[in-house]
């Protein structure tokens, strides 16, 4: 990697997100720059999903300011977009519960991280006008993607009945549909056996190579947030306690503190 530094794509500035009484997210503010791998930890229920789903613009109600500065030098304040439409602006995400649709095959699946490049309107769709073109360009890019996924031998088949690592690659596939500046990744290692974790492991960074985007994660693997990460940002009960190289973080008292009596 050169040594040019990299300009920050995502900011938060003072995010706050109140349930009720609950501050499950309490003045937080933190960046991540292009390319950047950053992994966001902290115990169970520390806000971590929660701040995914301020950024991705799920909650609205948030205080504080996101901020997204796009490839073209644009910024945006992503209160201004619409949560169906924060994927054009760069920002695609899986979820911490696999979302695919069981009863389409994985490659439909994959195109429906699609859906925001249809340049032809939905009518001319739906009376497959100029469409066909259109469609076929975006079917061609699914299964380029699939190839890099290692997935085009299951394309046809259903995506329910795959082995939940094969389903979680297929999440991960439909984001690289959108062409994303920003990938978020809830918890991409659950569930996932050691040799399936070594390989998200070197796909991610295969993703921020070809695909040329920054990727957080949220994750409890230790073992494996320290081992992909450039920089790890810890947090306790919505509250930020210190962004830094994984060697740092796992060094900091406070994010000992925070781990303490824990096994991972
Ligand atoms: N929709 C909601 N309504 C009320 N409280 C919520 C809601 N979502 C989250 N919370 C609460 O906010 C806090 C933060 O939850 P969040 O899901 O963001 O934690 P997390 O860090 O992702 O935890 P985990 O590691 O278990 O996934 C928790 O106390 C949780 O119970
Ligand atoms: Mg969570």
């Amino acid at each position: 990697m050169s040594n040019t530094p990299r300009r920050n794509i995502l900011e938060l500035n003072n995010v706050s997100m109140n349930f009720g009484g609950l501050k499950a997210v309490d003045s937080l503010s933190f960046s991540i720059k292009e390319k950047e791998i950053v992994g966001l930890i902290g115990p169970n229920g520390a806000g971590k999903t929660t701040i995914f789903n301020c950024i991705t613009q799920f909650y609205k109600n948030y205080d504080g300011d996101i901020t997204l500065h796009k490839n073209d030098d644009s910024t945006i304040d992503l209160r201004d977009i619409h949560v169906t439409q924060v994927i054009d602006q760069g920002i695609a995400r899986t979820f911490q519960n696999l979302e695919l649709v069981p009863d389409l095959s994985v490659l439909d699946n994959v195109l429906v991280g699609a859906h925001n490049q249809y340049k032809t309107g939905i009518i001319k769709h739906i009376l497959r006008f100029p469409a066909k073109k259109e469609e076929a360009q975006i079917r061609k890019k699914a299964i380029e993607i699939l190839e890099f996924m290692g997935l085009n031998a299951i394309k046809d088949l259903y995506a329910k009945g795959q082995p939940y690592g094969i389903r979680k690659k297929i999440e991960i596939a439909r984001t690289l549909m959108s062409n994303p500046q920003l990938i978020i990744l809830d918890e991409p290692a659950a569930g996932l056996n050691d040799s399936e974790t070594d390989e998200l492991e070197r796909l991610i960074y295969k993703i921020r190579d070809e695909f040329n985007t920054a990727i957080v994660l949220i994750e409890h693997d230790m073992g494996f947030v320290m081992n992909i990460c450039e920089r790890v940002c810890a947090i306790n009960f919505g509250k930020f306690i210190a962004m830094d190289t994984p060697k740092k973080i796992q060094a900091h008292p406070e994010v000992q503190e925070a781990y303490l009596g824990k096994d991972d």
